[in-house]
């Protein structure tokens, strides 16, 4: 089965989330259409990813489901799935049907996916607005379009009909940025599997070791301990690979003096963790792998430190980057004021990403990090990474970073802002240099 059975709690948590889409909606009809299943070559099926706006509101993961939501006086769910089939279940698995579907999510209809087109026209029919992502759909899209071309036409005389075509995130996305308790719940877990996904390959890395034999040891623990498996491709990067940001080939061998970057979650509940740790592969820094190591890990502990309600990300970015500057004067790298320095991004070419990204159900999970050109204030349930790296190129000419070329160093935790600070969901996995210096070691 695509979707398990839902406790009559979480049933409930998506009801409510309905709610607050309807109440958003007014006189609009949302469209929520699911990607059908994917094949990766010819017959190859992929692992069905479920759409994750359509799996907040109603806990399926079916492959071609449609969700409509229809505002207004007559408010109500409608639901979209495919039908059983036994031939097709032979070789795919056990799917929901609308029976089984209408049996956990408790809407107000389920139908065969095949009545869309048919039922479609009439539930759009009296919308002001069309809430729909174009550009997703080919099928669900055309019956988008043809609703506002009838509208066009029947529009002016009938004084009804939907007028424009809008995101669906405007609504969604605002809500999916303030997780409720079941999503702090699975983001808990997915952070907790992590973790112990990052031990495993802890102890799996060494010089000599294949870093693909660290992605292995780290997936293996993943799956072990209950994940669906990685939220995003793992990375194992050592050395100047680390220095890479999105290094996915994970396929050399791990040298003695490396520096080994690891940045991998775990899926649970189709909720992702994100961690980075960097490690000695010897199990000791060099003298100045420590001082770069030490200025990332200074940035990151400031960066939670002004995590609360009221702050807004882009405080979270300046107290790491303040570090950042601070550490780069420091180690000879950067002259000048370190407010100068700031003013002039000047750390950019060695931290060149920002801090933080919201997590959730997607790994960069949406909503707008400013309002009106203004960086937004944190809020209760925001729930984002803090992951400050520097990151010097091999190839650097200049002599003021000599002795850092080729270091590569990312440190990424987890937070959820609370009602009066932060929640460092990734806590249980040490930053400090002698801490992972002792994981490295398996000790
Ligand atoms: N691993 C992806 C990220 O940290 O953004
Ligand atoms: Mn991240
Ligand atoms: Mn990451």
């Amino acid at each position: 089965m695509t979707t398990p059975d839902f406790p009559a709690a979480f049933r409930e948590t998506l009801a409510a989330r309905r709610l607050r889409v309807l109440d958003r909606l007014g006189d609009g009809v949302m469209v929520l259409p699911a990607s059908p299943v994917q094949y990766s070559s010819r017959d190859n099926e992929r692992p069905y990813a479920p759409d994750r706006d359509l799996y907040y509101l109603t806990g399926l993961a079916e492959p071609g489901a449609v969700t409509v939501l229809v505002g207004g006086d007559e408010a109500r769910v409608v639901l979209f799935v495919r039908e059983r089939d036994p031939e097709a279940e032979l070789w795919a698995g056990p799917r929901l049907g609308p029976e089984g579907a209408q049996e956990r999510v408790r809407a107000d209809a389920c139908h065969p996916l095949s009545e869309l087109s048919q039922r479609l026209p009439e539930l759009l029919g009296g919308a002001d607005l069309i809430h729909y992502r174009l550009g997703r759909h080919d099928e669900v899209e055309g019956m988008v379009l043809g609703a506002l071309a009838t509208a066009r036409l029947r529009g002016p005389r009938q004084g009804t009909g939907p007028r424009g075509v809008i995101d669906p995130g405007e609504i969604i996305d605002e809500l999916r940025l303030r997780k409720d308790e079941s999503e702090l719940q699975s983001l808990r877990r997915a952070c907790r599997i992590t973790i112990a996904g990052h031990r495993a390959a802890a102890s799996a890395m060494r010089p000599g070791a294949g870093e693909w034999v660290v992605e292995a040891a780290l997936e293996a623990a993943f799956r072990g301990a209950g994940a669906s498996g990685p939220a995003y491709d793992t990375i194992v990067g050592s050395g100047v690979n680390a220095c890479v940001l999105h290094y996915v080939r994970n396929g050399d061998t791990i040298s003695e003096g490396d520096l080994v970057l690891i940045d991998a979650g775990a899926e649970v509940d189709h909720y992702c963790g994100d961690i980075t740790r960097t490690y000695p592969a010897s199990g000791s820094f060099t003298p100045a792998q420590r001082r770069v190591y030490e200025v990332v890990d200074a940035a990151r502990q400031a960066a939670i430190e002004v995590t609360r309600p009221g702050a807004t990300i882009r405080s979270v970015h300046e107290a790491a980057v303040r570090t950042v500057v601070e550490g780069l004067v420091d180690l000879g790298v950067l002259s000048g004021s370190v407010e100068d320095l700031m003013d002039q991004g000047a750390h950019k070419v060695f931290f060149p990403h920002q801090t933080s990204h919201w997590l959730g159900l997607d790994v960069h999970d949406p909503g707008d990090y400013a309002k009106d050109g203004k960086s937004r204030p944190l809020e209760p349930g925001m729930v984002f990474t803090v992951e400050p790296g520097l990151y010097f190129a091999p190839d650097l000419e200049d002599a003021a970073v000599h002795d850092y070329a080729g270091i590569g160093i990312r440190i990424e935790d987890d937070v959820a802002v609370t009602g009066t600070g932060c929640e460092v969901l990734t806590s249980d996995l040490p930053t400090s240099a002698a801490d992972v210096e002792a994981m490295a070691t398996g000790s």
